[in-house]
């Protein structure tokens, strides 16, 4: 039996429904593999008192680390893992860390990305409060324009895995810079989101990527 239990295409995104250690075998390589994996920390364990109130219950994907990571990630020549400081990883110049100014007490201030790059690290600072606008009920949601900005670091990444894609914050950051996605959840109520979220997107592209689209103005001769 297929490991795929759906398999939707939006735009230039493929979302797959299943458990990505079954499903990559089948698929090719790619540029990139940019995900954000379980940590192994308990957290979608312990909802808090607001995301009870939007709808959350507990959950025990975060119970532990995923020990084939090393496998997941060779299918992409350039890596790069959130959370990778709870995975025993080589050692890197090339870390990425999102900031968050306005971090409670309670909350990390930052978030750590490993990768595979041989170049100097680099932090976006992105305020969390600001997130709560886009928030679709997912406990650890990353914030769309810190994946826009981690996507521009690399700009020869045209097409991306994700292949622990939750509410599919890659995905819309890949449509929004017009890159291909592939993308993969095991929770069928998560990947529905994603494929609503990752809809909407392709539904209202950034002015920009329309311009990108339209014929280059023609050149008058000078004389
Ligand atoms: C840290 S969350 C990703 C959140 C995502 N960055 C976002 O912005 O929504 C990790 C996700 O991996 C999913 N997951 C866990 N094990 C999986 C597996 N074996 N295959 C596919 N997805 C898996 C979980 O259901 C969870 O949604």
């Amino acid at each position: 039996m297929s490991p795929i239990r759906k398999d939707v295409t939006i735009g230039d995104c493929r979302l797959i429904l299943g458990d990505c250690l079954d499903i990559l075998p089948l698929l090719g390589k790619v540029d990139a593999v940019v995900t954000d994996p379980p940590y192994g920390i308990g957290f979608a364990a312990q909802p808090t008192k607001w995301q009870r109130r939007a709808g959350s219950e507990a959950r025990n994907w975060d119970d532990a680390i995923v020990e084939r990571l090393p496998d997941l990630l060779s299918r992409g020549r350039i890596q790069a893992v959130w959370g990778g400081n709870y995975y025993a990883l080589p050692p890197s110049r090339g870390w990425m860390s999102w900031y968050k100014p306005d971090a409670p007490p309670s909350m990390a201030s930052i978030e750590l990305c490993w990768t595979n790059l041989d170049r100097n690290a680099r932090q976006i600072s992105h305020s969390i409060g600001a997130t709560n606008a886009e928030r679709v009920g997912h406990p650890t949601q990353k914030p769309v324009a810190v994946m826009r900005w981690q996507l521009d670091q690399l700009p020869d990444a045209r097409t991306i895995l994700d292949p622990f894609m939750g509410s599919g914050t890659t995905g819309v950051a890949c449509v929004k810079l017009g890159r291909k996605f592939i993308g993969i959840e095991i929770d069928e109520g998560y990947f529905d989101i994603a494929c609503k979220r990752v809809a909407d997107a392709v539904a209202r592209p950034d002015l920009f990527i329309e311009a990108a689209k339209m014929p280059a103005p023609k050149q008058e001769p000078l004389l």
